[in-house]
């Protein structure tokens, strides 16, 4: 069986997730950095794109000054071409796997389809095999937009801060092609809200998992 994939991402007011140069920005405080170390804490991994990694250079862990005895998921990233830097932070702490679809015979990394990208439903699959059952996919744009283009989506955390980005080009939570008609807008069914810092977080759960 499939991991359940929950979404979580901060936006600004105007709908970015990050500068127009993809330069990371803080959109949320404390009181929402806890609870998305805690909901690290509750899943069996993380995934990220090499957007992300590149972009953020994330750890991806989750911190002792949020959760007492943390229990450290499993990091995953989504690198189609192993462009991961050797010196990615996110290697440094913990259990990593590189989903790639490149020929590579590498200890941590894992060969999923032989496409332009990681193929998500093996990735799925395996990471179902090795007892993945919740699996928290925290960006970029890119990276959501395909997780929802496939329909993989179960829930979708956004918090909205209470600052204005801009830019046509800065990064938002879904980005890729789009919907192209109204059939391909994505319904979801609205979970509930939390004030928290100063912002909302909403949550919602995707309509038809
Ligand atoms: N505010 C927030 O909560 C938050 C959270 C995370 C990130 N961010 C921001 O998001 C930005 C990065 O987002 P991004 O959209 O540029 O990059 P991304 O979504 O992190 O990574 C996209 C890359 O992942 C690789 N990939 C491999 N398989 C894929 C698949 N099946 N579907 C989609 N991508 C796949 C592709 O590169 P290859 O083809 O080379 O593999 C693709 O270009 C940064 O600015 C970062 O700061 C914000």
């Amino acid at each position: 069986m499939r991991p359940k994939v929950i979404v979580n991402v901060a936006m600004s007011a105007d709908g970015k997730i990050a500068l127009p140069d993809r330069t990371e920005v803080k959109i949320s405080g404390e009181e929402d950095f806890e609870r998305v170390h805690e909901l690290r804490n509750e899943v069996d991994a993380i995934l990220v794109g090499i957007g992300t990694v590149l972009s953020d250079d994330p750890k991806l862990t989750v911190k002792r000054k949020y959760v007492e005895e943390p229990e450290h998921p499993l990091k995953i990233v989504l690198d189609s071409d192993a462009r991961t830097p050797e010196d990615a932070v996110l290697f440094e702490k913990g259990e990593w796997m590189i989903a790639t679809t490149e020929d590579l015979d590498k200890e941590g990394w894992m060969k999923c389809g032989s496409g332009e990208q990681v193929d998500l439903d093996i990735l799925l699959e395996s990471l179902g095999r090795m007892g993945v059952k919740k699996l928290l996919v925290e960006g970029g744009g890119e990276v959501i937009s395909s997780f929802f283009e496939k329909g993989l989506v179960d829930e979708y955390n956004v918090f909205v801060g209470s600052v204005i980005i801009g830019g046509k080009d800065a990064p938002t939570p879904v980005d890729g092609e789009g919907s192209q008609d109204e059939k391909g807008i994505i319904d979801m069914e609205f979970q509930g809200y939390e004030l928290m810092d100063d912002g909302i977080l909403l949550r919602f759960r995707v309509d038809g998992t």
